[in-house]
C-alpha cells in the first residue's frame, strides 16, 4: 500500500512540479517560502486529531510534523484521504516594524491558501512596533464579535488578537468571531493576531488591514460599531484571567443617532489597590461632566445616544494579594422606546435674528447617575444642549427618556437702528408657531428690543393688561413676561408682568429683553389671548412710565424695578395711574419709610393728580412716605433716586384701590366722629387715613414730576428742608382728606421762605403727562379734619410714625411748558377722561 503510493506521488510530481499549485485529493503540496519573508509554516498533529498513527505527512520522510522556514521550499503529500482529521497548518508571519517597513494596508494571506493542504489553518500575524507608535487593526470583511473563553465561532473562523506590555509579557486581547461590532483594534507596541480558518471554509482573504497610528498611551483601543439594534458583550484584556496591573484599556462605540446604548457589567472582580482605584470612565456626548468616572459596582449608564467611549483603569495592586480585576460587559442598543425618533422641523431659514436653544431643564445636581437626554441635529449628532440659529431649517430628533428633563430658550433681536424708519412703527411679540409643535415646553422666549441711544424709546402695550407679580399679589399664570434692560452694564430688572392686571402700556427708556417665560404648560391657550405690541417712540429720560388703568376692586400692587436690589441710582420711574370716574382710588405705601441713604443726590417722590396739576413733592430720605390718600383724578407717581449707599437702596411698594365715589364725605367723617374706625368698614368704603395738614391748592400748570435724569443732579434745596425734627402737636390727628390737599406750605414753613428759583431748577418730568387745565376743586372737597381718640393706625396701614411727612409744592412756570415742547411728549399716551 505504502510502496504504492509513493510511487504515484513520484510521478505526479513530475507533472506538478513547475505549477506550485495543490494537486488533486491525496496529491503532494510544494510549499516555497521566499527568503525574508518572514514565514514560518508548521504542519502538526491536531488538538483534537485522531491518532496520528493512521496518517503520516510523507516529504523526504514519513513525519508527523513538518516545519518549513523562509527560503525553504517543501514538498509533502500525505499518506491518507483525509489528513484535516489529522493534522493542522500553522502559518507565522514575523513582521518587525521597528527595523523594517512594515506592510501597512491589507493583510494577505501568505502563502495563498490555494497551495496549502485542505488543514485547519492558522494564520498568525506577529507584529512588532516600537513603543510609540501603535497600530490599528481594521476588519473589513467582517466586523468582529467576542467570545467568553467557553465559546467557540459558528463557523470556526476564530481571531484571537494579543498584544505586549513592556516586549516581554503578553496579554490576550480577545478571541472573536465574525459578524459582531468590533471594527478597529489599536494596540501599542505590536500586536499578535491568530486567525483559525477551518479545513472547510472557503475563505481566501485575512479580513483586515494595518495601519500605524500615533501613540494611544494605554494597552488598547476597541472600537464597536453598531448599525443597527443589537448588543456586545466585550470582556477586559486577559479575561477570566486578571487584567494587566496599572494598566489602561479604551472600548470606543459608535452608536447612529436614534439608537441609545445602555452599558450593563455582567460580570466584574476588583483587585487589592495598594495606589489608585479602579474605575471606569465614560466619555458621553453633551455630558458636561466628562468624564463620568464610576466605580464598578456602580450602576453604569444607560440611554446614551451618540458615540461614546468606556475605559477601565487598573490599579497598583498589592503585591502579596493582589486580587484579580476583570470585567464582562454588555452594551445595548435600542430605538428609543417612545416614538423619540420623530423629526421635527425648526424653520429659522426666513428669521435672521432668533436663535433656539433646547437645554436641559435646570436641576440639582444629583449624585446617582440619570439617562441620557439628547437631541440630535439631523439624526447625527446628538448632545445635551443644542442651539439652533438663524437662516437656516433644522431637522432635530430627540433621545430621551422624558422629554420634560428639556426645555426650549429662545432669543429674537428686534432692533430698530434707524429712527426715520421705525419711529412709531407696530412690531407684535407673539411666539412662532413651530414651538407649540415641538414636544419639549418653551422656557423663555426673549425679545431683544433696541433702539438708536437718546432717539428713540419703547412701548410694550399688551392686548389684555398686565399685572406686576409681587409678594403681595403674586402672577400665578402659566407665563409672564419678564422685563429687564438690554444695555451693558445696567442691571435693572422692571419686573415680571402677567396677564389679569391694570397696567396698559409700558415704556422704557432704552434697550430691553422682553422675556415671556411659561410656567405651565397650558401657556399655549393663554398666550394666544396675550399679545404684546412693541412700538418706537420718541426718547424720554425716565427709565420707565406705567400706565395704569384700573378697572377692578381689586388692590393694584405696584412696585419700583429691581425689586428688593433698590432702584439704580438716579433712576427716575413714573406711574400714571387712572382714577375712572365715579371712582375713587386709594393710594397706599407698603413700608413707612423707604430706608434710603443718599451718598449723592436727593431721593424723592411726587404725587400730582393731573386734573389739579397739584403736585405733593416728598424726600424720600428720613421722612416717613404718605399715609393712605384718596385720589379723586387720574395722578401720577414719579419716584426718582439719588446715588444711595450701598445696602441703603430705594425700593418701594405701594397699591391703589378703587372705591365708588360717594358724593357726601362728610358721611364718613362724621361716621369717624361717632363710631371710630370700625364703623366705616361696615359703610363699605375703605378709608384713608392721613395726617392732618393745612392744605395748599396748586392750580398752576401741568409739571408733574421731577427726576434726576443720567447726570447727577443734585436736589436744589438745603437739606435741613427735609430733615425731620419738626414736631408738630397734633402729628397723632388724622384727617379725611380730599384730593385737593397738598402740603406746599410744609415747605415754606420748614424752610422759611418759598424759593421758586430753586424749585425751578428742577428738569421737568418730561414724559407723558394728564395735560389738563387746572380744575377748581370740589366743592365738598373742604372735609373738617377730625381728632381720633387714639394713635390706633388704621389696619393695613404701617405703624404710625412720630415723624411728619415732609413735602413741597412744586410751582410751574412759563419756563418748564417751553422745555417740555422741546421732547414731545409721547404718543401712545391716552389722555384720562376728566373725573368730573
Ligand atoms: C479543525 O477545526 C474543526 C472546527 O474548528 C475542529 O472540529 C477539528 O477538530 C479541527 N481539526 C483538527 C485536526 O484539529
Ligand atoms: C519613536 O521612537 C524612536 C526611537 O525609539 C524614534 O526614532 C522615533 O522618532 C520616535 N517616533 C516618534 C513619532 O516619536
Ligand atoms: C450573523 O448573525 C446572524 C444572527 O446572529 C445570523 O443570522 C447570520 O447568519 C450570521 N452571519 C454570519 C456570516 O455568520
Ligand atoms: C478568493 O476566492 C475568490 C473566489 O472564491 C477569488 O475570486 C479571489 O480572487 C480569491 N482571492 C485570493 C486573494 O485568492
Ligand atoms: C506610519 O508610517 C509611515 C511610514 O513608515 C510614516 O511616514 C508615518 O508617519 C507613520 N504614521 C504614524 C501615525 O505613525
Ligand atoms: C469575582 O466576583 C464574584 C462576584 O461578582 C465572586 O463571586 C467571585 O468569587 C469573585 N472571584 C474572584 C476570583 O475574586
Ligand atoms: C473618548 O471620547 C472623548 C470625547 O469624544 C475623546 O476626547 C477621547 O479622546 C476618547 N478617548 C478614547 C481613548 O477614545
Ligand atoms: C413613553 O412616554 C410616556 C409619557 O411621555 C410615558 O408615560 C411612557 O411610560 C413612556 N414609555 C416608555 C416605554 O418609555
Ligand atoms: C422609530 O423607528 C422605528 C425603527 O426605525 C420605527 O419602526 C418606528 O415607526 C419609528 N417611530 C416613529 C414615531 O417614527
Ligand atoms: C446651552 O448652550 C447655550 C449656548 O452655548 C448656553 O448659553 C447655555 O448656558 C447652555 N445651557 C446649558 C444648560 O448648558
Ligand atoms: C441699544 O442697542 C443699540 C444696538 O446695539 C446700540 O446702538 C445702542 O447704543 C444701545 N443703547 C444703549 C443705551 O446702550
Ligand atoms: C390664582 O389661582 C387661584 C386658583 O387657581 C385663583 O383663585 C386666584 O384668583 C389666582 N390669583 C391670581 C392673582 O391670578
Amino acid at each position: 500500500m505504502a510502496s504504492l503510493s509513493r510511487g504515484v506521488t513520484v510521478a505526479l510530481l513530475g507533472i506538478f512540479l513547475l505549477g506550485a499549485a495543490r494537486l488533486p485529493r491525496g496529491a503532494a503540496y510544494e510549499i516555497d517560502l521566499p527568503r525574508g519573508s518572514g514565514i514560518t509554516v508548521l504542519l502538526k498533529p491536531g488538538t483534537q486529531a485522531l491518532p496520528a498513527k493512521l496518517c503520516y505527512i510523507m516529504a523526504k520522510r514519513w513525519e508527523t510534523t513538518l516545519s518549513i522556514k523562509a527560503g525553504e521550499k517543501k514538498v509533502f503529500s500525505f499518506s491518507c484521504q483525509d489528513p484535516h482529521n489529522y493534522f493542522v497548518i500553522e502559518i507565522q508571519k514575523n513582521i518587525d516594524c521597528v527595523s523594517g517597513q512594515c506592510p501597512f494596508g491589507e493583510v494577505h494571506l501568505q502563502p495563498s491558501t490555494s497551495v496549502l493542504p485542505t488543514l485547519n489553518r492558522t494564520f498568525i500575524w506577529d507584529i512588532k512596533a516600537s513603543k510609540n507608535v501603535s497600530l490599528e487593526l481594521q476588519f473589513s470583511l467582517s466586523r468582529l464579535r467576542q467570545i467568553g473563553p467557553l465559546e467557540d465561532c459558528p463557523d470556526g473562523v476564530t481571531h484571537r488578537i494579543s498584544g505586549r506590555v513592556d516586549a516581554s509579557t503578553m496579554v490576550k486581547i480577545g478571541t472573536f468571531c465574525g459578524n459582531g461590532t468590533v471594527s478597529r483594534i489599536k494596540m501599542q507596541e505590536g500586536v499578535n493576531l491568530a486567525l483559525d480558518l477551518p479545513w472547510f471554509h472557503k475563505r481566501n482573504v485575512s479580513g483586515f488591514s494595518i495601519a500605524n497610528r500615533s501613540s494611544i498611551k494605554r494597552l488598547c483601543i476597541i472600537e464597536s460599531v453598531f448599525e443597527g439594534e443589537g448588543s456586545a458583550t466585550l470582556m477586559s484584556a486577559n479575561y477570566p484571567a486578571g487584567f494587566p496591573e496599572d494598566e489602561l484599556m479604551t472600548w470606543q462605540f459608535v452608536i447612529p443617532a436614534p439608537l441609545r446604548a445602555s452599558v450593563s457589567f455582567l460580570q466584574f472582580n476588583v483587585s487589592n489597590c495598594v495606589k489608585k482605584e479602579e474605575r471606569v470612565e465614560y466619555y458621553i456626548p453633551g455630558s458636561t461632566t466628562n468624564p463620568e468616572v464610576f466605580k464598578l459596582e456602580d450602576q453604569q449608564p444607560g440611554n446614551m445616544a451618540g458615540n461614546f467611549n468606556l475605559s477601565l483603569q487598573g490599579c497598583d495592586q498589592d503585591a502579596q494579594n493582589p486580587g484579580i480585576l476583570r470585567l464582562q460587559f454588555q452594551v445595548s442598543v435600542q430605538h428609543p422606546q417612545n416614538d423619540s425618533n420623530k423629526t421635527y422641523v425648526v424653520d429659522l431659514s426666513k428669521e435672521r435674528t432668533m436663535s433656539l436653544s433646547i437645554e436641559p431643564r435646570l436641576s440639582k445636581l444629583k449624585r446617582e447617575f440619570v439617562p441620557g437626554c439628547f437631541v440630535c441635529l439631523n439624526s447625527r449628532t446628538c448632545s445635551t444642549n443644542l442651539t439652533l440659529t438663524a437662516g437656516s431649517k433644522h431637522s432635530i430628533s430627540f433621545l430621551c427618556d422624558d422629554l420634560t428633563r428639556l426645555w426650549i430658550n429662545a432669543e429674537k433681536t428686534i432692533s430698530c437702528l434707524d429712527p426715520r424708519y421705525c419711529h412709531r412703527m407696530r412690531y407684535s411679540l407673539q411666539l412662532p408657531q413651530f414651538i407649540f409643535q415641538l414636544p419639549v415646553q418653551l422656557h423663555d422666549f426673549t425679545w431683544k428690543l433696541l433702539v438708536p441711544k437718546d432717539r428713540l424709546s419703547l412701548a410694550l402695550v399688551p392686548a389684555q393688561k398686565l399685572q406686576q407679580h409681587t409678594h403681595e399679589r403674586v402672577c400665578n399664570t402659566s407665563f409672564s413676561y419678564l422685563v429687564a434692560s438690554a444695555v451693558p452694564g445696567q442691571n435693572l430688572y422692571f419686573g415680571s408682568f402677567c396677564s389679569g392686571g391694570s397696567i396698559e402700556q409700558i415704556q422704557v427708556k432704552e434697550n430691553i429683553s422682553v422675556t415671556l417665560r411659561t410656567f405651565a404648560p397650558n401657556f399655549q391657550q393663554e398666550s394666544a389671548k396675550q399679545d404684546l405690541t412693541v412700538s418706537f417712540i420718541p426718547h424720554f429720560k425716565e427709565e420707565s412710565v406705567f400706565t395704569v388703568t384700573p378697572d377692578t376692586k381689586n388692590k393694584i400692587y405696584l412696585r419700583t424695578p429691581n425689586w428688593d436690589r433698590g432702584l439704580p441710582s438716579l433712576a427716575s420711574v413714573s406711574w400714571n395711574i387712572s382714577v375712572p370716574r365715579n371712582q375713587v382710588a386709594c393710594l397706599t405705601f407698603l413700608k413707612e419709610r423707604t430706608g434710603v441713604v443718599c451718598q449723592t443726590g436727593r431721593a424723592f417722590m411726587i404725587i400730582q393728580e393731573q386734573r389739579a396739576h397739584a403736585e405733593e413733592i416728598f424726600s424720600l430720605e428720613e421722612e416717613v412716605l404718605p399715609k393712605p390718600s384718596f385720589r379723586y383724578h387720574s395722578f401720577w407717581v414719579n419716584i426718582s433716586n439719588c446715588s444711595p449707599m450701598s445696602g441703603k437702596q430705594l425700593d418701594l411698594l405701594f397699591w391703589v384701590s378703587l372705591t365708588p365715589r360717594t358724593t357726601d364725605l362728610t358721611v364718613i367723617v362724621l361716621a369717624v366722629v361717632g363710631g371710630g374706625a370700625l364703623l366705616l368698614f361696615a359703610l363699605g368704603f375703605i378709608i384713608c387715613f392721613v395726617k392732618k395738614n393745612k392744605k395748599k391748592k396748586i392750580t398752576k400748570g401741568p409739571a408733574v414730576g421731577i427726576y434726576n435724569g443720567n447726570v447727577n443732579t443734585q436736589m436744589p434745596m438745603q437739606p435741613k428742608k427735609f430733615q425731620k425734627g419738626r414736631k408738630d402737636n397734633d402729628s397723632h390727628v388724622y384727617a379725611v382728606i380730599d384730593d385737593t390737599m397738598v402740603y406746599g406750605h410744609l415747605l415754606q414753613d420748614a424752610s422759611g421762605s418759598f424759593h421758586q428759583a430753586e424749585v425751578d431748577t428742577y428738569r421737568p418730568f418730561q414724559g407723558p403727562t394728564g395735560d389738563f387745565p387746572p380744575s377748581p376743586p370740589p366743592t365738598n372737597s373742604r372735609a373738617p379734619t377730625v381728632k381720633l381718640a387714639t394713635d390706633e393706625p388704621p389696619p393695613g396701614s404701617p405703624p404710625e410714625s412720630e415723624s411728619e411727612p415732609y413735602t413741597f409744592s412744586h410751582p410751574k412756570d412759563g419756563k418748564v411748558s417751553n422745555r417740555s415742547t422741546d421732547t414731545p411728549l409721547l404718543d401712545a399716551h391716552e389722555p384720562t377722561e376728566p373725573g368730573e
